[in-house]
Formats: C-alpha cells, structure tokens, sequence
C-alpha cells in the first residue's frame, strides 16, 4: 500500500495543466451503452475509477481502449448485468442502469451500500425510471429492471440529484416520446453528458437548468467527444496554494464553472485573475475566517468542503462550515485535529477556530475528498505528514504528488507494506 510523506512550509510557484473530469467521464463513459458505433473521447482521466467504469463497460459487452488521455470504446452485443464486486468500489456503477434498460429492456445491477460519506440511497433514479415504464425487484442485493421500450414522462426529483438527473437523461434519450425532467441537478457535468449525447444525434434541451427536455430518438450514432476540464481538481490545487502563499497558473481551468469555490477563496484572501496563460492564483498575507454552507450547483460544492476546511484551520478568525448534501461528509476533520486543528462537530456544522500552524503527524485517509483535504494542510503544516491509505486519492486524482512537486512542494509518495 502507498503512502504520501509531505514537508510541509513551501509556497506554491509554477504552472499546472487541470485534467479532464472524473465525474463527467463517468457517466460519459456509460453512456457508450447507448450508442451504435465506436466511439472516442479525449481528456479522458487516468485514474483508478476511471479503469473501473471500462472494466464493468467491458463486462457489459463493449470493447475498450484506453491510451493516455484517450477511450476508444467499441459496443457489441451487451450482458446486462453490473456486478457487486464492480458497484461496491465505484457507486457510480449504478449509472449504468438507465442505458441498459433502456438499450435491451432489462438490467440487473448491483445496489450499492452504504458508504464512508453517508448512505447516498438510489431512490430517485428509480422512481423516475418506473415513470417511464420499468419495474424493479430486489433479489439478492440486486435491483433486478424491466420494461418494454421505455416512454417519456414528467418526472419531478424529490431533490437535484446528480446521478439521478444522469441516469435519468441516458434513458429518456432512447425513449419514446419526450420526457421532463423537473427539479433536476444543474452541474456542469450534466451539461457536458447531455451536449456529448447530443453529439451523437440525442435532443436534450434545457441541461444547465433545473427543467429539462428529452426527446427520445430511436438510436444514437458514435463520434469523438472531449470530456470537460474537473472542476474539483482545480479547485484543490487553488486550496494548496491558498494555504501555502504563492502564485499558481492554471491551465485548462473551468473558471465558469468555480464561482461559489473563487468568491469563499476570495473571502479567505486568495486573488485570481483569468489571463491567456491560464487561470492566475495567488496568496500573500494572512487568511481570513469565512463560513460557507454546500449546496448544489451552483452553490458551493460538497466535494471541496474538505480541502477549504484545512485552509480554515489556519484563517484569522472563526469559520463555519454547514454540509448539507451529505451526513458524515467530516471524516478529515478528526484527522485535522490530529495536526493540531481546533474543530468542533455538531451535526452537519463544523465550527474551525484559526490556529497559529499545524503540525504533521501520521493521517489517514478515509474518503476521495478527506485524503485531498489532508494534502492541504500536510502542505503548510510544520514537519512531516504521513497519509496512509491513499487509495482513495488515486481515484479522483492524477500523478498529484508529481504535479505539486513540479510547482515547488515537497511531497513523495513511498510503497509500504501491509
Ligand atoms: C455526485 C458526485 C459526487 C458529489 C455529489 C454531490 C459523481 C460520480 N459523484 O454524486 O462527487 O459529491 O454528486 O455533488 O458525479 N439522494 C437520495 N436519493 C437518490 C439520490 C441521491 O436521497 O436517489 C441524496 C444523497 O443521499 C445525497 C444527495 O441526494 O444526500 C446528493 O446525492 P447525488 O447528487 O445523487 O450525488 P451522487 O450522484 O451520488
């Protein structure tokens, strides 16, 4: 198992290229189900999710090919069926369920657990699958659907769910008639999954708001499609050079798409500026308090609570955090207080006093967004930090250690045994 050794104190200087997203390659990925034909996508992450969506793409029949930051994918007769070994390391597996039903009238997919971040059930896609004509059974801890073709409906989310928006475009893209998708979530991922289905001939109207228009057409034809830059990955390497001081340039940064993440930096001190070099991010001086609530889009994202909380430790001042997409999203703020944080939980409110530095020590991580958090802080922290199981991190980011050093970190990463 790999582990991070951090020394901490070095302001961040240089250039970082931002990478294609994960979480909009995820459900692109899936959505080759749908397609007749070969497909390629560009800006394609290389990160262990990433192999884990091919692999269960593969299991369901499509032929993959993954060279650098290209996919080629080559659909054949599919197996519609999504294992528990694949769901369970990925719960976006589940993403595959709307493209099968919809391509073959049945599926049977695992249904994902509980995880680190809180229970994220799959009531709502679901729900609005069964408004378009499928039925589910639970056998054996796998949702089991069927449907003739399915038709199109007005489906009203309980809440903006992102997968369950996704899931929902990728089968109401197939079905017959039009299909409205009231409530819907609004992030910059759904946007690029509806315009990369609309590059293969699907007509969706309306992605980027919270009502959306399918018209299911009867088949969509392959092409070559480049994923979105990631939104998250960008906004950690701002959170680093935020607690660090310095001056970082961002290439291939989706500015749009950080608003709520630049205006609470822009709280806390951090200046930005968009050049033709990139996206210019610089610290000096002394971080400030500020209190940020997690919202959907196009509030502040769940997915960078954590790497701010750790610039929060060391801001002048008070700072709260509100979570309010995920209970048990605080997992980092323990191992914070093991580097000298001064955090106090209550509920889904996490209230940060500023303190003067922060030590390393031996961390954990325990989730995606924990392990980026502890990264953070390991970065400005006095002495080493340690972060152990980082195999959470090498889901959603790539080669980070390699992109800090390059811009002036001192940060390896060391095999360990077991
Ligand atoms: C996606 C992102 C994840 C991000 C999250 C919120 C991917 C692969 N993952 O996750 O990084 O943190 O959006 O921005 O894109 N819910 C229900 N019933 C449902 C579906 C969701 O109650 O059927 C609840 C969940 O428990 C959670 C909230 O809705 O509390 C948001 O979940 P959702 O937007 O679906 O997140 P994911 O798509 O799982």
């Amino acid at each position: 198992m790999d582990k991070l050794i951090i020394e901490g104190g070095q302001p961040l200087h240089g250039v970082i290229t931002v990478n294609g997203s994960k979480n909009a390659a995820l459900p692109i990925l899936l959505a080759s189900i749908l397609l007749e034909g070969a497909q390629d996508f560009d800006n394609v992450p290389n990160l262990r999710d990433i192999r884990t969506t091919l692999k269960l793409l593969q299991l369901l029949g499509c032929q993959c090919r993954h060279e650098g930051h290209t996919v080629h994918v080559e659909p054949g007769p599919l197996v519609p069926e999504a294992p528990y070994d694949l769901v369970r390391t990925m719960r976006a597996s589940v993403l595959c369920l709307g493209p099968l039903l919809a391509r073959l009238g049945r599926a049977r997919v695992a249904l994902p657990g509980g995880c680190a971040i809180g229970a994220r059930p799959v009531d709502q896609h679901l729900k609005g699958l069964e408004k378009m004509g499928a039925t589910f059974t639970l056998e054996e801890g796998n949702i089991i659907g069927s449907c003739s073709r399915l038709h199109g409906a007005e489906i009203s989310l309980d809440m903006p769910t992102v997968g369950g928006t996704e899931n929902l475009i990728m089968a109401a893209a197939l079905a017959e008639g039009t299909t409205l998708l009231c409530n819907a979530a609004r992030e910059p991922e759904i946007i690029d999954l509806a315009n990369f289905l609309n590059s293969c001939g699907a007509r969706i109207k309306g992605q980027g708001t919270s009502t959306i228009e399918i018209e299911g057409v009867t088949s969509l034809k392959g092409s070559r499609y480049a994923i979105m830059p990631d939104r998250i990955e960008a906004g950690t390497f701002l959170a680093c050079v935020g607690i660090t001081g310095g001056r970082l340039v961002l290439q291939n940064c989706p500015v749009d798409a950080l608003e709520a993440v630049f205006r609470t930096l822009q709280n806390m001190g951090m200046r930005f500026e968009t050049t033709d070099e990139g996206l210019v991010a610089s610290m000096d001086g002394d971080l400030r308090a500020t209190d940020l609530r997690t919202q959907p889009y196009p509030g502040f994202p769940t997915d960078m609570q954590a790497q701010v909380m750790a610039m929060m430790c060391l801001a002048h001042g008070v700072s709260l955090v509100d979570e309010r997409i995920f209970e048990n999203r605080f997992m980092h703020a323990l191992e914070l207080v093991r580097m000298g944080a001064d955090i106090q939980l209550t509920g889904h409110t996490a209230l940060i006093r500023g303190v003067d530095h922060l030590n390393g020590a031996p961390v954990m991580a325990s989730d995606l967004r924990a392990s980026a958090s502890l990264i953070v802080a390991g970065l400005a922290a006095h002495g080493t930090t340690q972060i152990r199981r980082i195999y959470h991190l090498d889901r959603g980011y790539e080669r980070i250690e390699e992109k800090l050093s390059a811009v002036g970190a001192r940060i390896r990463r060391e095999h360990e045994d077991d």
